[in-house]
């Protein structure tokens, strides 16, 4: 059996389109939605995202600004242009690119940007709508992953959801989603016993794990829908996930390739939170 492939490209086409029209709706009534984006220091991986979104921006008729400091910024500055842009009532998303240089502290930064333009849903307030089951802007990357799913009609209530990953970008916040869909959800991580014993019991796995096909066929349960979050550069150039998609699609029922899965799929669901908080700003 191969699995069935969930296209990030066709899915994210599809809402995008849906998006421009809001857009063009919103900018017909003097209010264009903006993202302000701003990236520190020169990690390569972070320049191709920004460029990625700020691209994703103009071709959705979302206005996008871009801020862009040396590695050696004071953090004293780019707490000052997010004061800055948290005032301007025709900035409605803001967004800081991580990871952040090693002088900045992470958390002073992400809840210096006004709730209600925490378009990457990364502020403390956020988070805890979230896990109330409040309103909340939800992290791109894990609610792209419950879109995905959505797309598929996968049965997400009773389902054994398996997540490899805790971060505060994808693990915690996907497993969030997955037990508010009704789930049974296990997080699993480095410090995890007995990790294929986890793997194939899930009907939904998702691999966030940062590791190079790192997840492979003998350890996905036949028939699961597997969720492949990383992004990783090969030696030779080439981008791979943390699923050895060759032998897990043998195994899998459904998959998300790398790339065209979920990495399109995060930069559309940016756009949407841009756009509902431009939506937002008119009420
Ligand atoms: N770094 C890796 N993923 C993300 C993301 O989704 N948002 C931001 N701001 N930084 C990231």
């Amino acid at each position: 059996m191969t699995a069935r492939i969930i296209d990030g490209n066709a899915l994210s086409a599809k809402l995008r389109g849906e998006l421009a029209a809001k857009a063009a709706e919103l900018t017909a009534k003097g209010t264009q939605p903006c993202l302000a984006v701003i990236l520190v220091g020169g990690d390569p991986a972070s320049a191709v995202y920004v460029r990625n979104k700020v691209a994703g921006c103009e071709k959705a008729g979302i206005k996008s600004l871009k801020f862009e400091y040396p590695q050696d910024a004071a953090p004293a500055d780019v707490l000052g242009k997010i004061a800055e842009l948290n005032a301007d009532p025709s900035v409605h998303g803001i967004l800081v690119q991580l990871p952040l240089p090693k002088q900045f502290d992470e958390k002073e930064v992400l809840e210096a940007i006004a709730v209600e333009k925490d378009v990457d849903g990364f502020h403390a307030e956020n988070v805890g709508r979230l896990s109330q089951g409040q309103e909340a802007f939800v992290p791109c990357t894990p609610n792209g992953v419950m879109e995905m799913l959505k797309s598929i009609e996968m049965p997400l209530r009773g389902a054994e959801a398996v997540v490899i990953g805790r971060s505060n970008i994808v693990g915690k916040p996907m497993a969030m989603l997955l037990t508010a869909a009704g789930a049974t959800v296990t997080v699993c991580h480095s410090g995890t016993r007995d990790l294929n014993f986890h793997t194939r019991r899930a009907d939904i796995l998702v691999a966030a794990i940062g590791k190079p096909k790192f997840v492979t066929g003998d350890m996905v349960k036949p028939g699961a829908t597997v969720i492949d979050v990383g992004i990783n550069r090969l030696p030779d150039g080439k981008l791979c996930g943390d699923v050895d998609f060759e032998s897990a699609k043998e195994v899998a029922g459904a998959i998300t390739p790398v790339p065209g899965g979920v990495g399109p799929m995060t930069i559309t669901m940016l756009l949407v939170n841009t756009v509902v908080s431009a939506e937002r700003s008119l009420a």
